[in-house]
């Protein structure tokens, strides 16, 4: 039986999806207040529960051998402490007394690089270290944004033909798309070769923040109306909260962090996955056209 946390977000309902194509036992761990039907219509077994309560992970592993740990609190949440870190050691800590088969873990590719403005990757980093110390088979995945996040705002572009740029129109990023994401995650658990690793991932393309809305103006056949939102209005905003609340000062660092960062993943590492895994990763134009139905 898997464990699936964060069974209800982008890639987590997605791990689920795929267990449950492949006939596999999964359990989805989902809190009361969300939007879980659909994992139970698939054939889920939904656990009711919440990440920050140690009692309801214990519950929750019963008869479990695999975990894929896809849960996360929002960028500048106030829970981090809570849900990304305690969260997790807490998961790997049961993890280890059930003696399961193997945990799989997924980070922001940007944990590998400056950790020291932002809580989240701080806490996502101290937490792939605990796993790693922790003698459980384990596989770590570090992708770039995954695709779907773009899904909310091409759905605005859509209506309004508006888009909220933020940060460097020139900035360069690599996009990942949730479903190779959730696939990948699946078939490691089972393939000895690749416990006690770590997989960074992302579609090849390299893109600039500023060819995204083209990109959407090309599918949706209308011209972007971009409305950019520089670094330096986030950062004089992240000023003035601080006068507020020096705490929600300190968790928009995260989003600092990660606008600042350059989400590339080095060209070997996506060969490795691709090849290790045997796929070919899907482009942004692919992934938009299978859930917006545009495009040629
Ligand atoms: N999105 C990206 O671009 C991206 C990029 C790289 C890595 N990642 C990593 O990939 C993983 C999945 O990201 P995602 O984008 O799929 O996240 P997401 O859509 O925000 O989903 C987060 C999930 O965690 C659940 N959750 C939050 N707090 C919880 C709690 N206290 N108890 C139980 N469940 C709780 C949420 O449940 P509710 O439905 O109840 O809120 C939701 O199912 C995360 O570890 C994230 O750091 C994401």
């Amino acid at each position: 039986m898997y464990l699936v946390t964060g069974a209800t977000g982008q890639l987590g309902r997605r791990v689920v999806r795929r267990l449950i194509a492949l006939n596999q036992p999964v359990r989805a761990f989902v809190r009361l207040r969300s939007d879980y039907d659909l994992l139970k219509q698939w054939g889920a077994d939904i656990f009711i529960g919440d990440i920050e309560d140690v009692r309801d992970i214990e519950k929750s592993y019963a008869g479990v051998n695999y975990v894929i740990s896809c849960h996360a609190s929002k960028i500048g949440s106030s829970r981090i402490q809570k849900i990304d870190y305690r969260g997790t050691v807490d998961l790997i800590d049961q993890a280890k007394r059930n003696g399961i088969h193997h945990f799989s873990l997924v980070s922001p590719l940007a944990v590998g690089g400056d950790r020291q403005d932002s809580p989240l990757l701080k806490a996502k980093y101290e937490v792939e270290s605990y796993l790693q110390g922790s003698g459980l088979p384990y596989t770590i995945f570090r992708p770039t944004t995954l695709m779907s996040s773009l899904l909310p705002l091409a759905e605005r572009f859509q209506q309004t033909g508006v888009y909220f740029l933020i940060g460097n129109p020139e900035h360069r990023l690599q996009l990942t798309s949730p479903d190779d994401l959730a696939r990948i995650m699946v078939a490691a658990s089972q393939m000895n070769i690749t416990h006690d690793q770590i997989f960074s991932l992302a579609h090849p393309t390299v893109m600039t923040r500023q060819e995204i809305p083209k990109q959407l103006g090309y599918f949706f056949n209308r011209q972007p109306f971009v409305v950019n939102i520089p670094m330096a209005a986030i950062d004089g905003a992240r000023h003035l909260i601080g006068l507020i609340s020096s705490d929600l000062q300190t968790e928009m660092g995260t989003l600092r962090t990660l606008l600042a960062y350059e989400s590339l993943c080095p060209d070997p590492e996506i060969e490795r996955v691709e090849k290790l895994f045997n796929i070919q990763l899907e482009s942004l134009e692919i992934f938009l056209n299978r859930y917006l139905g545009i495009g040629d």
